[in-house]
């Protein structure tokens, strides 16, 4: 039996951080569902300063070309961000603005957000939705909002449960129905340089 794997992002800041829960939450869901589920997870408050970096300079330093690589290689994401000012945070997008082209192609994705007031929670939908659907992502249908009140109380924490448990298994249905990601190290078999030259 293959595999599967899940990289699993988190913008959240605070410390602890309801972002990185729901992400843990949603991860522990979505493993459930996929054979032998392994993965990485991916915060994104360690290497935030290396982001700007990147986007300046055209290269990830160390701990962001890692976070690179688990998204690249995974054959799912998680995707959760705080909500700040109506979207998704700088950090988040910014994070999002330095992956590979192609790297989240046909790439299955589940879309998160905790936040403040669920007031806010559709900017699931006008600005994560759209942010992955234009970086070719398959989103699945079910995206999860999770504000203050869902975490207390047995009845909040159980609705809230329900959408962790609908959304992860449309992860994991979307990852199993294809091949396992295999990605192409072009620095694997370089051309001997003889070859090089010969030519
Ligand atoms: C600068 C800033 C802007 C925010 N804007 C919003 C907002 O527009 N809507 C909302 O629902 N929550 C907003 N919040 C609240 C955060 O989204 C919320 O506290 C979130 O759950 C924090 O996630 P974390 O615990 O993972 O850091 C804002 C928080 C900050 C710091």
């Amino acid at each position: 039996m293959t595999r599967r794997t899940l990289a699993v992002v988190s913008a959240g800041l605070s410390q602890p951080s309801s972002s990185r829960l729901l992400a843990g939450q949603l991860a522990a869901g979505a493993r459930r569902g996929l054979p032998g589920g392994g993965g990485g997870a991916v915060g994104l408050r360690g290497p935030a300063p290396a982001h700007p970096h990147n986007l300046l300079t055209g290269f990830p330093p160390a701990g962001l070309r890692e976070a690179l690589d688990t998204v690249a290689r995974a054959d799912g994401l998680i995707a959760v961000t705080p909500i700040f000012n109506a979207s998704y945070s700088g950090l988040f997008k910014s994070f999002f603005d330095v992956v590979e082209e192609g790297s989240l192609a046909d790439k299955p994705v589940l879309i998160a957000a905790t936040g403040g007031t669920a007031r806010h929670s559709l900017a699931l939908e006008h600005a994560l939705r759209p942010l992955f659907s234009y970086l070719h992502a398959v989103v699945v249908p079910t995206a999860v909002f999770a504000a203050p009140e869902d975490w207390g109380g047995a009845t909040a924490q159980g609705a809230l449960a329900s959408r962790i448990n609908r959304a992860a298994g449309e992860l994991a249905r979307e990852i199993s129905r294809r091949e396992p990601v295999t990605v192409i190290d072009p620095f694997d078999e370089p051309t001997p340089f003889e070859e090089l030259l010969a030519s």
